[in-house]
């Protein structure tokens, strides 16, 4: 089986680099979700006067580690991760090494205690003052900025661009959430929701049409409540998709993530009414159960999701949708657990996001509902979902053997040069042989065979 360079997923961890003329060598490594890698697009940017990106840790005069606070597996991950750079920063005394994003956030000047090797913190909304953060902490304190901000979007922040692939960018349209789903560390570690101005995202986006790219990802942690009423301008997200797709029918528009509560009619309509909105959706789900939804506080029933997805269906007949999906959330019964995996296989989703349920202090759920499912069975409801998605995967694979789709290529097969890999509207990921053909070219490509993973063409 052919393999593909991943952009991204929402437990993975990368480093990026770029050339500025500066003088100290800077390091970033984001784990987390996508807006944590925009965020460190906009750290690199705020940074970009002072310090060259570098690609070897080794090299490095300041290492920052952007982190996710999510599940403790992602906070034990960053944990382990810090203990090996001890090693480093024993080697190089001056090196600073500063941690951002949820975590610092959630833990605060605590971080000090357990992880001396650090510097600085600071929080989503804090890092206009990396450089006094940095020019203090360097003269020996250790210096912190978590406050959370109303109205912080980095909006007037051209981004330093990392994917080397020049392709597709994500560009930020808000931060934050008020949506409190009582298991989620996000609105506290985030703060309260608010949008970015849609003339600076316009900006933003014809920069990147500029610079040659093909594809723009809309982030937020909610992108359907994007609301902007101020600077003569009043718009939904709805508005706003149409608006960036209007640019240019060359660039290809995706979005991420999406509310089922916020998914209305006029948004899906607008999907639908232009080719280069791509005919994909990511609407997380949870449960299926409408007893956990409400413990959940996801403030929607499984009846009104379904009749979402049949308003999907009906509206874009191709369209693909994957989800979220957390298992053994406290008080999850078997029945609950059935009600996921029936709602699945109605649903018939193209890809998951599965996760086993993770306590994480503070949340109303961690206040509020004892975590009363035994790991063991934790692990064996994920194990069943993972399972039956596979099956799912794989059946929506093999319904694409045979259709022509046009492809807009990312990169060259990590396997093979002799192979070329993009992806479909529906955002799956197509594997074909290269022919003369490079990355950011729209290429029509014909499915002829399939795994659960991967559509292989011609
Ligand atoms: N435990 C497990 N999964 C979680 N998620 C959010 N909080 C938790 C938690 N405490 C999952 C949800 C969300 C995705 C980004 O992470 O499924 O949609
Ligand atoms: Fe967390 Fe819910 Fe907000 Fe998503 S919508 S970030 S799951 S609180």
């Amino acid at each position: 089986m052919l393999d593909v360079l991943s952009r991204g997923t929402p437990t993975c961890a990368s480093t990026f680099f770029c050339n500025f003329a500066a003088v100290k060598k800077l390091y970033i490594e984001t784990y987390g979700c996508q807006m944590n890698f925009a965020d460190s697009e906009v750290v690199a940017a705020i940074l970009k006067d002072q310090y060259e990106l570098c690609i070897d840790v080794q090299d490095a005069d300041l290492i920052l580690i952007n982190t996710c606070s999510i599940r403790d597996k992602a906070e034990q991950r960053i944990h382990k991760r810090l203990r090996e750079l001890e090693a480093l920063k024993r080697k190089r005394p001056h090196l600073q090494v500063g941690l951002l994003g949820c975590m610092a956030e959630r833990m605060k000047e605590e971080l000090f205690h357990s992880e001396p090797i650090l510097n600085f913190i600071a929080g989503p909304d804090a890092y206009r003052s990396l450089p006094q953060l940095i020019e203090e902490s360097a003269k020996g304190q250790l210096r912190f900025n978590v406050l959370l901000s109303e109205d912080e979007t980095y909006a007037d922040i051209m981004p330093v661009r990392y994917d080397l692939n020049g392709v597709s960018a994500f560009v930020s349209i808000m931060r934050g959430c008020n949506n409190f789903c009582s298991y989620c560390v996000v609105p506290y570690t985030r703060g309260r929701e608010r949008s970015r101005n849609p003339k600076t995202i316009l900006q933003e986006v014809e920069q990147l049409l500029r610079d040659g790219y093909k594809e723009v990802t809309l982030l937020g942690q909610n992108v359907n409540s994007y609301k902007w009423n101020d600077d003569g301008m009043d718009m939904t997200f709805a508005q706003l998709m149409e608006v960036v797709a209007k640019t240019s029918p060359d660039l290809r528009v995706r979005f991420a993530t999406s509310h089922p509560k916020d998914i209305s009619d006029e948004l899906i309509e607008t999907i639908a009414r232009y080719d280069n909105i791509c005919k994909y959706i990511h609407l997380p789900v949870q449960s299926g159960s409408n007893a956990v939804l409400k413990k959940m506080n996801r403030v929607y029933t499984r009846e009104y999701y379904l009749d979402r997805v049949r308003k999907i269906k009906e509206t874009m007949p191709d369209c693909a949708l994957s989800t979220d999906i957390i298992a053994g959330f406290c008080g999850e019964t078997l029945e609950d657990h059935e009600q996921t995996l029936s709602i699945m296989r109605e649903v018939g989703y193209e890809y998951a996001y599965m996760f086993k349920y993770s306590e994480r202090g503070g949340t109303m759920s961690a206040k509020r509902f004892p975590d009363d499912v035994p790991d063991e069975e934790k692990t064996r409801r994920l194990e069943e979902i993972i399972a039956l998605q596979g099956e799912l995967s794989l059946i929506s694979n093999k319904r694409d053997i045979g259709k022509t789709f046009r492809v807009l290529v990312e990169g060259y097969s990590k396997r093979s040069h002799d192979y070329l890999y993009g992806r479909n509207s529906q955002n799956k990921v197509i594997i074909f042989p290269k022919g003369d053909h490079a990355p950011g070219e729209y290429i029509d490509v014909t499915v002829n065979e399939c795994t659960g993973a991967t559509l292989l063409g011609n």
